[in-house]
């Protein structure tokens, strides 16, 4: 779909897309985009934004293979649309405002519908306002059940995210210029869905499928367990069938904004025994994000027990026949505010993809970084001129690591590849996903002051 036609309004492209036989489809829950309040330390926080009044997010659950109807609502007094991080759906549905539906104004209406065909953990957030609502709450974490139960005794899905609060719970501005031009503005206040070190109770001696998921706007986590009989089994929601050595302390895992790492964990065999996913932030000693606490007599599994999870049905890329296209992330050489439309400007441009700032959300003819050709392999050189890191994110198609100049990457398939500090990395893929795919780093900082572009495959 071309932005141009955009630009005939909601209601032509609403049509277009059939809107209207979302709205009569039966069960599905509607989402409704509001304000909520929540404790999130001692004292209640409002203002924030989430599906539920007082409850962040929930996760949404669909199955590989199997329709989702997420009917999503607005009903704040700014404008919004939502987007699903990792999943590889029909470019109509994604969300991305102006390049692929016009941003939800108050009391719009979107019937986000697709069959997700891969498993994994995934999260959605908007992609409209997105600062402003995403550092208020709105994120959420995703599972798409794989067809075929791979038999854990039981799941915790984490959402780790900051929220930047001042001593009476009130909100901080959630991002400052100066912060923006470097790595971005931290929040203070450290969750895990929504509160401080929780402890969730599984069967002790069982199976514990642990998904994390890094939503946060900013932070860069590094994270381990404190409990050896653990195993990474999936990143960035794709299997992962190598053996990747397990964090550590001194080997922390990055996980940047946007990414996810599932883990399987063996639970302690004695009750009260508890597993924690350990996160070590700057200054600060190491520390308890989440605790999986071991209850009842021990259920006995044994990791051995545990199947590989079955592939996602990702396409190869041939690396013989793949062209190569080059992205460059530094800072813009160019001032001007961009033209985002209904979708809230930072008020600056910091950064560049190839020299260039995205011009605006609403900015119109701007024309793809890349087109590729349907079916075709490729490789793009990831080359980060900035002396901060950046998790690049790819919507639509996931590509896999082939090399870089600073370490070895694991060919793991992902969405969004944390670029180092000089680093220069390549990646491959199938383009096999047609439409204009939204291609930026996941600082949200960054994305909303020029590190922005998009790739088309036709
Ligand atoms: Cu998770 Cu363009 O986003
Ligand atoms: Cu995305
Ligand atoms: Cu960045």
């Amino acid at each position: 779909m071309k932005r141009r036609e955009f630009l005939l309004g909601s209601g032509a492209a609403a049509g277009a897309l059939g809107l209207s036989q979302f709205a009569l489809a039966s069960n599905p829950q509607e989402l409704v985009i509001q304000t909520a309040s929540f404790a999130l330390c001692d004292q209640v926080t409002h203002g924030m934004v989430s599906l539920s009044p007082d409850a962040p997010p929930p996760v949404l659950y669909g199955r590989q293979g199997e329709v989702m109807r997420l009917p999503v609502r607005n009903t704040l007094s700014d404008y919004t649309a939502m987007h699903w991080h990792g999943l590889r759906i029909p470019n109509g549905m994604d969300g991305v405002p102006y390049l692929t539906q016009m941003p939800m104004g108050e009391g719009d209406h979107f019937g986000y519908k697709f069959v997700p065909p891969d498993a994994g953990t995934y999260w959605y957030h908007p992609h409209c306002m997105t600062m402003e609502q995403m550092a208020h709450g709105l994120t959420g974490v995703m599972v798409i059940a794989e067809a075929e139960d791979p038999g854990f005794d039981g799941e915790q899905v984490i959402n780790l995210r900051d929220f930047r609060l001042d001593e009476a719970g009130a909100f901080l501005p959630a991002y400052t210029p100066r912060g923006a031009a470097r790595a971005g503005t931290f929040g203070n206040v450290h969750t895990a869905n929504w509160l401080q070190a929780p402890v969730y109770d599984h069967p002790a001696g069982g199976l514990v499928r642990l998904r994390v998921v890094n939503t946060d706007t900013t932070r860069i986590y590094k994270l381990n367990l404190d409990h050896a009989e653990a195993r990474i089994i999936a990143w960035d929601g794709h299997p992962v069938d190598i053996d990747v050595p397990l964090p550590s302390v001194a080997e922390p895992l990055l996980l940047g904004p946007g990414q996810r790492v599932d883990f399987a964990v063996k639970m302690p065999e004695d009750e009260g025994q508890t597993v924690n996913l350990m996160a070590k932030l700057p200054g600060q000693p190491l520390r308890s994000m989440v605790g999986l606490q071991a209850v009842g007599a021990s259920v006995a599994r044994d990791m051995r027990e545990l199947k590989p999870l079955a592939k996602n049905p990702v396409a190869r890329p041939d690396l013989n026949k793949a062209e190569l296209h080059e992205f460059v992330f530094g800072w813009t050489p160019e001032g001007g505010e961009p033209n985002n439309g209904f979708c809230g400007s930072l008020g600056y441009n910091f950064w560049s993809i190839n020299r260039k700032r995205w011009p605006g959300d609403a900015a119109q003819d701007v024309a793809p970084l890349a087109t590729l050709e349907m079916g075709k392999s490729y490789v793009l050189r990831l080359r980060n001129e900035s002396p901060n890191l950046h998790p690049i994110h790819l919507h639509g198609l996931v590509f896999v690591p082939i090399k870089s100049n600073l370490r070895q990457l694991p060919p793991l398939m992902t969405d969004t590849m944390l670029l180092l500090k000089d680093e220069v990395v390549e990646i491959a893929l199938v383009a096999d996903n047609p439409g204009d795919w939204a291609f930026h780093c996941h600082v949200i900082e960054h994305q909303k002051t020029g590190l922005t572009g998009f790739i088309r495959v036709v």
